[in-house]
């Protein structure tokens, strides 16, 4: 089959790879018909990120046809239109059955590098390294699918497939920030990075009650599309003291919740140095601004969640502030087993709308072109979606 592979550092082509086959019986071949890009795919792509080799098939956001199931696949039959999890987790381990599937003990295997960079291994991710299971990406005509009954779910019929996508990953990255950051009805809150996980973090936080949502970013089209499609207020930081104008909008005090959804994307192509790979830092750009940006505006007594991916070392975290203001320090990578039902019914009652953010699609042959577009938000590019039948 046809999958886009990393090559090396802002390298990327499509190759010919071997079919993935089921390996257990709680597998099954998913056959797929849209697969995102993510701001998570930027580090990758810029060589960041230890552990990626190349050849390595990209991509976790995606939705498709069941096209093999497993003998105890009880959930799914051939010829179902679902959606994926980005994040691989068995559902029966204790953190599973804490809701907390992105720490799901059986998602990538032990002995792994995440066990020896974060202390335990953590759940898996599709088209990520073997930090977090090594599972071949969703830029491809097919993907395996490990504990299909857990991590795939059929979407509604009403819901479209350029909406029903972002279920995979953004949305419950969305709906995560505002639930984890504790959002309640009244609440200002905000949010850093109108890219698809801010604006989904927004539309949650207003779902959620917040009274005043505030969204920041520098690309002016991104701003307006989160003013259109989520109600929220916007910030370009460029040309604001963010701190400042998020004091006035709150009552002198700060927001109430701060939601960071940014990560290192914004880093440029700089590959990690020998040095940054061999001690397991993401980089010399994994400089986490809009964290420090987000403890600093936070209200005393508020919550930081920290949406944006981080693979190593930061340096100049301000745990001071984050001390004697007395704050609430959450992050997480997105447990969407947890969510993505709620969100499919949400999309199905038209509540939950995503598919603007969808804004240029590709055929999977020009992934490399698709990639470029988003990397560089070229053309007002939110997500490039692919389509690798057509
Ligand atoms: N926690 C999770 O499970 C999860 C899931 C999906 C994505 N993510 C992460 O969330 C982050 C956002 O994802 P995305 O797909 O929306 O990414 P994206 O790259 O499309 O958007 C990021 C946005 O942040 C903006 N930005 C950069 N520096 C900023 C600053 N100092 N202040 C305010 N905005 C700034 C950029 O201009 C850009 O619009 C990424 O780090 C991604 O890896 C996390
Ligand atoms: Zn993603
Ligand atoms: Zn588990």
């Amino acid at each position: 089959m046809r999958a886009l592979c990393w090559e090396g550092v802002d390298q990327l082509a499509v190759r010919q790879v071997p079919d993935p086959e089921l390996r257990n019986a709680h597998d099954m071949i998913v056959r797929v018909r849209r697969s995102a890009t993510c701001g998570a795919d930027l580090p990758l792509l810029a060589g960041r990120v230890p552990g990626l080799a190349a050849g390595d098939v990209l991509g976790h956001e995606f939705l498709g046809e069941v096209a093999e199931v497993g003998p105890a696949v009880r959930r799914h039959r051939v010829g179902d239109r679902v959606v994926v999890c980005a994040t691989v987790a068995c559902g029966h381990c204790w953190y599973c059955r804490q809701g907390l599937h992105s720490c799901c003990d059986n998602g990538a295997a032990p002995g792994t590098v995440g066990e020896a960079a974060w202390g335990q291994p953590t759940g898996g991710c599709y088209g990520r390294p073997r930090t977090t299971g090594g599972f071949a990406g969703s830029h491809a005509e097919y993907v395996r699918v490990p504990y299909a009954d857990v991590g795939a779910f059929t979407v509604p019929d009403p819901v479209s497939d350029d909406r029903a996508v972002f279920a995979s990953d953004a949305a419950p990255a969305g709906w995560m920030g505002a639930e984890l950051g504790a959002v309640r009805p009244g609440d200002v809150v905000a949010v850093w990075g109108a890219g698809a996980v801010g604006q989904l973090t927004a539309q949650a936080a207003t779902a959620l009650g917040a009274d005043r949502v505030i969204v920041i970013d520098r690309y002016p089209e991104r701003l307006r599309m989160a003013e259109r499609h989520t109600g929220a207020e916007t910030l370009h930081y460029e040309h604001t003291d963010v701190p400042a104008e998020l004091r006035e909008r709150s009552g002198g005090r700060g927001p109430d919740v701060c939601v960071e959804a940014v990560g290192v994307a914004d880093g440029g192509g700089r590959p990690a140095s020998l040095a940054d790979r061999f001690t397991g830092r993401g980089g010399p750009a994994e400089d986490p601004l809009a964290v420090r940006e987000a403890v600093h505006a936070c209200r005393k007594g508020g919550t930081v969640f920290v949406s944006g991916t981080f693979t190593g070392f930061v340096d100049a975290f301000p745990l001071g502030a984050v001390m004697n203001k007395g704050l609430t320090l959450r992050s997480a990578r997105q447990h969407g087993q947890r969510w993505i039902p709620m969100l499919l019914d949400r999309m199905a009652r038209d509540e939950l709308r995503t598919e603007h953010l969808a804004t240029h699609r590709f055929d999977l042959d020009q992934g490399p072109a698709g990639y470029a577009l988003f990397r560089d938000r070229a053309d007002g590019c939110v997500r490039t979606v692919f389509t690798p039948h057509g």
